[in-house]
């Protein structure tokens, strides 16, 4: 079995937090030639999203293995390191413990990771996103798996007539359900529609019976305790014989959908499909950016990447998002582009609360002086 692990985390910005500073890249990259020396993993390429850089590693220890989550926290030390040296912004952003013990849940850095046989030929796209969180993935991933508007494969192929299986987390009570699509979409859509709260953690094939898919489900706020960045999160979608073919998997993100984050983590934004030589969120500190990194895998080798958004097809989509991006940002601090107030619990808000606590005064009931002005004499 082969095991196709993302792991990712920010440990710094340039400039702000629009991009990763090369030598980092390069101190990962030289990590994970080592990793693949000493035989811990089979393969490896270091990629990044925005201020986000992701290891993309085969090997053959499972998910949530101790050597490989700890060898990505020794790396994502390393890039802290140079992240300090050059004073870039944000060093360590997702460092949040200060010791590895076992894994990285609760530790910050995000992963996704998927275990399989694989097929003689084994097309996998890594999807990498900036200024969003995991929810994101909801809308392409029902898209993908369930609605045949978008993915003709539900319809014509035999393999995937039965649907597929979706496995999704309450992040707020930590807990979990699975929905089988299609007789289950409507369940399922009811949930993953509020997708700051409940995420797609994977989604499975019913008449293959084996994983298509895996996304990173970490909030890092709910782990802080308050806001600390946004998780950026990363996807893993295996492709064709069965599952939906290539230009399926990418579709749905020819509609630049609104997601939360970009500014400060706390506005609502289009996600725009980019190649890596654009996932460098500017305006605004957005919009969110999502790249597509397409690869064959083959006897545990990454051959690729294929920069599957750097493509003319997707020119549109940006245009869409950049429109979008004009329209909500012109409501400025209001909703709908400022996030619900639940979904700022973890920001100044509770210190604004607690600070006019005692300024807030009941209604007037009928009859009595109205005014809160009461110092100024009305004629
Ligand atoms: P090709 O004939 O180019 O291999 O395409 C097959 C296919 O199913 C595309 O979705
Ligand atoms: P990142 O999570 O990408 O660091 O973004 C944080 C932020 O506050 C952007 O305005
Ligand atoms: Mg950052
Ligand atoms: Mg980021
Ligand atoms: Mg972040
Ligand atoms: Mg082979």
């Amino acid at each position: 079995m082969t095991t196709l692990s993302i792991i990712k985390a920010d440990t710094g910005g340039f400039v702000g937090h629009s991009e990763v500073h090369p030598e980092m890249l390069s101190e990962a990259r030289g990590a994970l030639h080592d990793a693949i020396g000493d035989g811990l993993l089979v393969d490896g390429q270091v990629a990044r999203c925005g201020d986000d850089i992701s290891l993309i590693m085969t090997h053959e220890h499972g998910p949530d293995a101790e050597a490989v989550h700890s060898f990505a926290w020794q790396t994502f030390l390393r890039t802290t390191e140079i992240a300090k040296r050059l004073g870039l912004y944000g060093a360590g952003q997702d460092l949040l413990s200060t010791a590895f013990s076992g894994n990285l849940r609760g530790m910050g850095p995000g992963y996704a990771e998927l275990e399989f046989t694989e097929r003689p030929s084994e097309p996998v796209i890594c999807f990498l996103a900036d200024k969003t969180e995991p929810g994101a993935w909801n809308l392409p991933l029902y898209k993908m798996f369930a609605d045949p508007f978008n993915t003709a494969g539900l319809v014509i192929d035999a393999k995937m007539h039965a649907g597929f299986r979706f496995e999704v987390y309450d992040l707020h009570q930590d807990k979990r359900i699975v929905f089988d699509t299609p007789r289950e979409a409507y369940d399922l859509l009811m949930f993953i529609g509020a997708p700051a709260r409940y995420v797609v953690h994977s989604v499975e094939s019913t008449t293959l019976d084996i994983p298509a898919a895996a996304t990173s489900t970490q909030r890092l706020s709910l782990i802080a305790g308050k806001y600390v960045g946004k998780d950026d999160p990363v996807m893993i979608v295996r492709c064709q014989s069965g599952l939906p073919a290539v230009g399926e998997v990418l579709e749905p993100f020819a509609f630049p959908h609104s997601v939360a984050g970009c500014m400060r983590g706390s506005h609502h934004a289009p996600i725009m499909p980019v190649g890596l030589e654009q996932a460098t969120p500017a305006r605004f500190d957005g919009p969110p950016r999502v790249v597509a990194l397409g690869f064959q895998i083959n006897d545990g080798k990454l051959i690729g990447p294929r920069d599957m958004f750097a493509d003319p097809s997707f020119d549109r989509a940006r245009a869409t998002a950049n429109k979008a991006m004009d329209y909500l940002r012109r409501h400025g601090p209001f909703e709908p582009h400022r996030l619900a107030l639940e979904d700022l619990e973890y920001t100044t808000m509770h210190q604004l609360e607690a600070r006019l606590t005692n300024r807030w005064e009941p209604l007037p009931t009928a009859g009595e002086e109205d005014s809160v002005l009461a110092t100024t004499p009305r004629s």
